[in-house]
């Protein structure tokens, strides 16, 4: 499928996980691959856009045909990645699995173990998207929410919340859905609480869907 239904438009999509460095050897990541965050990428780039990819580390090749990639490790460098490259956006996709915390104290040298206890502190990360979501103005925002428990209400939170123009809600407790796997059952939700309930679908067929929603909204 080859269309240009979002030409003349600029798409920011982050992938992938963050990762929080405690001293040179280790660090606090999650399960994210990147998976969704690509086949995005991909259908906005099917759809004619130019494309912004900001990622995480992963083991996915950066898409053909990409305006832009940029590598992160942190959710700071993730943050000041997306606000550097705002102005010129119009669609801002965050499916990046953020590190909520980080150490508070990095160590310039590797921690040697002891026989004691070592407690780790850990700091608040920015909410990339809740700042996002604060300077918007006309720009499309979606954002995801994997979740265990509760989907649906805290997918309406964080709609609310981040200010989006809608949720894809997924529970990663599903077999086919969430880290991984190239599958995702998801349900897409808006800010005026229609849903559209989607099937066990494959990543780049969801992430068409994503789009087609997208330039719904834009207009187009
Ligand atoms: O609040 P929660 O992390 O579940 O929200 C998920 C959405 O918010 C995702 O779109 C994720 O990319 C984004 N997010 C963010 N910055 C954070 C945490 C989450 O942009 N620190």
């Amino acid at each position: 499928l080859s269309t240009c239904e979002l030409s003349g438009k600029t798409v920011l999509v982050t992938a992938g996980p963050t990762s929080e460095a405690i001293d040179p050897v280790r660090y606090i990541t999650n399960h994210s691959t990147g998976k969704m965050g690509y086949a995005i990428a991909k259908a906005a780039i099917r759809k004619g856009a130019k494309v912004i990819l900001v990622s995480g580390k992963t083991n996915l090749k950066p898409p053909l045909g990409l305006e832009k990639f940029l590598a992160v490790e942190s959710t700071m460098d993730m943050y000041n990645a997306v606000v550097e490259n705002l102005d010129g956006c119009d669609i801002i996709i965050k499916s990046a699995a953020v590190a909520d915390y980080t150490p508070k104290t990095k160590s310039d040298k590797k921690i040697k173990k002891t026989e004691g206890e070592l407690v780790l502190e850990l700091q608040r990360n920015p909410d990339i998207l809740f700042e996002i979501g604060k300077i918007k103005g006309d720009r499309i925002l979606v954002g995801f929410a994997a979740e265990t428990d509760d989907l649906m209400e805290n997918a309406a939170k964080k709609i609310e919340k981040k200010n989006l123009d809608f949720i894809v809600a997924n529970d990663i407790t599903k077999e086919g859905a969430g880290f991984g796997v190239d599958t995702n059952i998801a349900k897409i939700l808006y800010r005026d609480g229609s849903v559209i309930e989607l099937e066990k679908m494959s990543k780049d067929e969801l992430s068409e869907i994503i789009l087609q929603k997208v330039a719904e909204l834009s207009g187009k």
